[in-house]
């Protein structure tokens, strides 16, 4: 097993979700910018960890929605807690950066991963498979430590991106349609400024 996803897992079976840092129950930010399911269905969310946020999309018709994460764990968390709407629900537990991904996803979502990747190459890697995964005239949206957030979490160091840095990384392909900073709250009383960024893959 490498490093980082020993790091995830036993993150995951050590603490439960509602003890971890980006707990949260009601993503408003990713449901806004992620919009209706006509519009971004198939839906992808790399690094959905245990998210709430597969809920509220099913919640509101979604019927294709794919959550991938390097940690089994906390995907299985989200099987059982799903019950009889996990047949709506693809579950991929990999690496986001070495699996193959399927080209016909509308909607990219991201909430708090992007901004582990402090290599610039791995950065590369990560854009080659969203570009590989999203389809020309979808949608990208990212939220990650915004640049006077925080310097680490989960206890590694993370990379705070701005929308000048998120640009280069995509390319002139991609048209910034909006962004907001929002503050998330953790579970012991810490604010943590976030940068959501929604694009559009120019077709
Ligand atoms: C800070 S958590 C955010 C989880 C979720 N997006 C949320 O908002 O609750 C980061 C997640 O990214 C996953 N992750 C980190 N690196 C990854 C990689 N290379 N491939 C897939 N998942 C990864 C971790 O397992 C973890 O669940």
């Amino acid at each position: 097993m490498s490093e980082l996803r020993q790091h995830w897992e036993s993150t995951y079976q050590q603490k439960s979700f509602e003890q971890l840092g980006w707990y949260q129950t009601q993503p408003q930010r990713s449901i806004q910018m992620i919009g209706p399911k006509e519009e971004a269905q198939p839906l992808i969310d790399v690094g959905a960890g245990c998210s709430y946020l597969v809920d509220h999309l099913l919640a509101e018709g979604f019927e294709d929605v794919t959550l991938l994460d390097l940690s089994p764990t906390a995907l299985d968390q989200v099987h059982h807690r799903l019950g009889a709407q996990r047949a709506q629900v693809k579950l991929i537990a990999a690496d986001l950066l070495a699996q193959p991904l399927e080209p016909r996803y509308r909607c990219w979502h991201d909430r708090a991963v992007l901004h582990f990747l402090t290599d610039p190459k791995d950065q590369q890697v990560y854009a080659q498979q969203m570009k590989g995964a999203l389809l020309k005239g979808g949608r990208l949206v990212i939220g990650g430590f915004a640049p006077q957030g925080p310097e680490k979490c989960s206890g590694l160091p993370v990379v705070r991106h701005s929308i000048e840095s998120l640009q280069a990384l995509w390319g002139p392909g991609f048209e910034l349609v909006q962004q907001a900073q929002t503050l998330h709250t953790t579970p012991w009383g810490k604010e943590q400024l976030f940068l959501f960024t929604q694009w559009h893959r120019k077709g």
